[in-house]
């Protein structure tokens, strides 16, 4: 595990893209895991930055979202459909048929041959090659929530009333579940990147980085990915001991 402590918010969406950008330029069909949150918003501007200023091109990048929510139609603006599309996908040359994020509006019957397509659609494209990720506040990353299998693969789950407020200024409005990748979608990617700002979310990177890998606390599971890099701002980093040592260091 790498660890990058950077002073704010814009060094470790900086950090980030560059991260992004070098795994683009030097692979021929790069494979992205992709994900949503106010996390990764800057990261995704300056990658449109790097794409106008001809930087990285994304003509050969094939993209897989992490989750969505279910059911939502794609131009509701709760949808990560939309926010994707919003920040990204609309922004830069990326080809329409090789962008993929989990289908809010796929009928509930179809559900189960739907999430097995895309895994399959993830093993045919080569896997991922790098998957971003940031990290709920009760340790859920992608929407695998406490008590998720570490087996899973992409499927409908409900989400927990953590979540639901978290995510939403009402959520008795929010939609109850969501399509994700699961822990196993997610290991099985060759790198990992985590992003993390705020003081809000130092505790939950403590327990995901130093504590028990339990099912109780999702990301705990990252301990176990052979290529993990967390970049994470001062306020993030400050329950980690010994965070400067750590910077630049396994
Ligand atoms: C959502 C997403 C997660 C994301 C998390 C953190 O619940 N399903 O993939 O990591 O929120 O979001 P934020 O970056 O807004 O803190």
């Amino acid at each position: 595990m790498k660890i990058i402590v950077e002073p704010k918010y814009e060094e470790v969406s900086k950090s980030a893209a560059r991260i992004i950008a070098r795994e683009i330029i030097s692979k021929t069909d790069p494979v992205l895991g992709l994900p949503t949150g106010d996390t990764p918003k800057r990261t995704y501007e300056l990658l449109v930055e790097y794409y106008r200023d001809g930087l990285v091109d994304f003509s050969s990048v094939t993209t897989f979202n992490l989750d969505e929510y279910y059911p939502i139609s794609k131009d509701d603006p709760k949808s990560f459909a939309r926010y994707m599309e919003d920040r990204l996908f609309t922004q830069v040359n990326l080809a329409r048929e090789r962008i993929h994020v989990p289908d809010g509006t796929v009928a509930e019957e179809e559900i189960g041959p739907y999430c097995k397509k895309y895994e399959r659609k993830i093993s045919e494209s080569g896997g991922i090659n790098l998957l971003i990720l940031g990290i709920g506040h009760n340790g859920h990353i992608g929407f695998n929530e406490p008590g998720v299998n570490f087996g899973t693969r992409t499927r409908l789950v409900e989400l927990s009333q953590e979540t639901l407020e978290a995510n939403f200024e009402d959520p008795a409005e929010a939609p109850k579940r969501a399509l994700t990748m699961g822990i196993k979608s997610i290991m099985s990617a060759k790198k990992l990147l985590l992003l993390a700002d705020g003081k809000q979310k130092s505790t939950p990177i403590k327990k995901s980085l130093t504590g028990p890998i339990t099912t109780d606390w999702p990301a705990s599971v990252l301990q176990l990915h052979p290529d993990l890099t967390v970049i994470l701002d001062e306020d993030a980093a400050r329950e980690l001991e010994d965070q400067r040592g750590r910077s630049d260091g396994d």
